[in-house]
């Protein structure tokens, strides 16, 4: 099948890896895949094509013109850009909701009403469009704030603090853009569950953890992700297994969520992304995306044994439901993300990047690229220069028999690449490795 992968981040690299993957199986089936923009990770692997993705008629035209047959979109923009719409309207298949239905990603305040409506277990918000009615609402909730910006805001959008005046500065700032969330504080453990759906059904993914605060011990700033693990071994003991655990989630929150917008007319038809904490009191959404998470992609997908493209175009094709759940390997897999230094405030790019031959060969280890190019100028060996583009750089996947041993691997490889004021957590699955032994 001949596939145009949108995007240019790790996740597309690793959709990318995972779809490249099948032409390995005994069914063989290799495809062919194009990916647009793309970055040097990716165009290492599959031929890239300079199209602006989040353009419909661009894509569109470009689908038409190369007889892709499959388009998978990996990032929220072109989704909020309404290029899966324009595919659609041309009988193109695309995994990846329309405009109205990615609303679910773009507007906190369309979500929380969706929730709602569908009776789907959240935090109690109010949406405010005054700076008084952003304090009113600070002061009914109480500490700890959570104030969201009510629109896309790149993982900058939302504070979590005990400071009244941090939350109300953070208020006024987004307030300038658009409405603000404040949200009841949800207090547990984070889980990501993304499952695929068709508009009616749902089939769910392996879970996953991310980190999300820049510093060890979740210190510091939100970031867009720093790293992450799979699966999740700790669920086992509240939930009795995993399977329990996403059944739930499929019962109470996504099959209710996607009916729900199926009743109105924007069916979701892509990834819908559980954003979940749990509560003493129960699994809550905190948020949906609309799209693959980043970097969780990258540990749940080198551990689907099912082919990744079957499951995606029977999402995009409206035949889920004739697919058996997606099956996972036993195996662990760990990410870390190396970022820019400044990152998340003003990074750095353009530096150096080296090192990467070390990863060659070692057992279980990829390397994904998030933002790199290759300079025009070679080194003394006459051999391309690879060069930081963006905040976060490349995500060192392994995967092994136990966590342990997947973040020896991750982390010897880390230690070998070289990037000048390069940053990177040294405590991911750090304690989930020291509880499963
Ligand atoms: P979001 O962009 O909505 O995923 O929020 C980013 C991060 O802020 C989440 O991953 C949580 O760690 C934290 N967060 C968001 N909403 C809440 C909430 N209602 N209670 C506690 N923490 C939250
Ligand atoms: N890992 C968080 C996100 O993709 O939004």
């Amino acid at each position: 099948m001949k596939i145009l992968v949108l995007g240019s981040g790790a996740r597309e690299h690793a959709i990318i890896t995972a779809l490249r993957r099948e032409g390995d199986g005994p069914e063989g089936g290799a495809h062919d895949i194009v990916a647009a923009p793309g970055n040097a990770g990716i165009a290492a692997d599959v031929p890239v094509v300079d199209l602006d993705a989040n353009d419909p008629q661009a894509v569109t035209g470009y689908v038409l013109e190369n007889d892709v047959q499959f388009v998978v979109i990996g990032p929220e923009a072109p989704l909020v850009a309404g290029v899966a719409d324009a595919l659609r309207t041309r009988g193109i298949p695309v995994f990846g909701p329309g405009r109205a239905a990615a609303a679910l990603e773009g507007s906190k305040a369309f979500a929380k009403r969706v929730m709602e409506e569908a009776g789907v277990p959240t935090g109690g918000a109010t949406t405010a469009s005054t700076l008084a009615e952003a304090e009113a609402a600070l002061a009914v909730f109480g500490a700890p704030y959570v104030v969201k910006a009510d629109g896309l805001a790149a993982g900058k959008g939302v504070l979590v603090t005990s400071d009244l005046e941090a939350a109300t500065a953070h208020a006024r700032h987004w307030l300038e853009h658009g409405d603000v969330l404040i949200e009841e504080f949800l207090d547990g453990e984070e889980v990501s569950l993304f499952l695929l759906s068709d508009g009616h059904s749902v089939a769910p993914l392996s879970p996953a953890q991310d980190y999300k605060r820049l510093g060890e011990g979740d210190e510091g700033p939100n970031t867009g992700g720093m790293g992450a693990y799979s699966p999740l071994p700790w669920l086992a003991d509240r939930f009795g297994s995993e399977t329990a655990f996403v059944d739930e989630v499929i019962e109470t929150i996504a099959l209710p969520t996607v009916r729900q917008l199926a009743s109105e007319d924007t069916p979701f038809i892509g990834l819908l992304y559980c954003g979940l904490i749990l509560t003493p009191r129960g699994i809550r959404v905190i948020e949906f995306n609309a799209r693959f998470g980043d970097p969780e992609t990258q540990v749940v997908l080198p551990r689907l044994e099912t082919p990744l493209s079957t499951l995606l175009f029977a999402a995009a094709t409206g035949t889920l439901e004739t697919q058996p759940r997606p099956v996972f390997s036993d195996e662990v897999a760990v990410t870390v993300v190396l970022a820019s230094e400044n990152y998340p405030g003003s990074p750095v790019t353009g530096r150096r990047i080296t090192g990467l031959e070390g990863a060659v060969g070692v057992e279980g280890v990829s390397v994904l690229h998030a933002a790199t190019d290759l300079d025009e100028v070679t080194d003394a060996e006459g051999r391309p220069v690879l060069r930081a583009t963006g905040g976060r750089v490349l995500n060192v996947v392994a995967t092994a028999p136990s966590f342990a041993v997947a973040r020896d691997r991750v982390y010897g490889v880390l230690e070998g690449i070289r990037l000048e004021g390069g940053q990177y957590r040294r405590d991911i699955a750090a304690r989930v490795a020291e509880e499963v032994r």
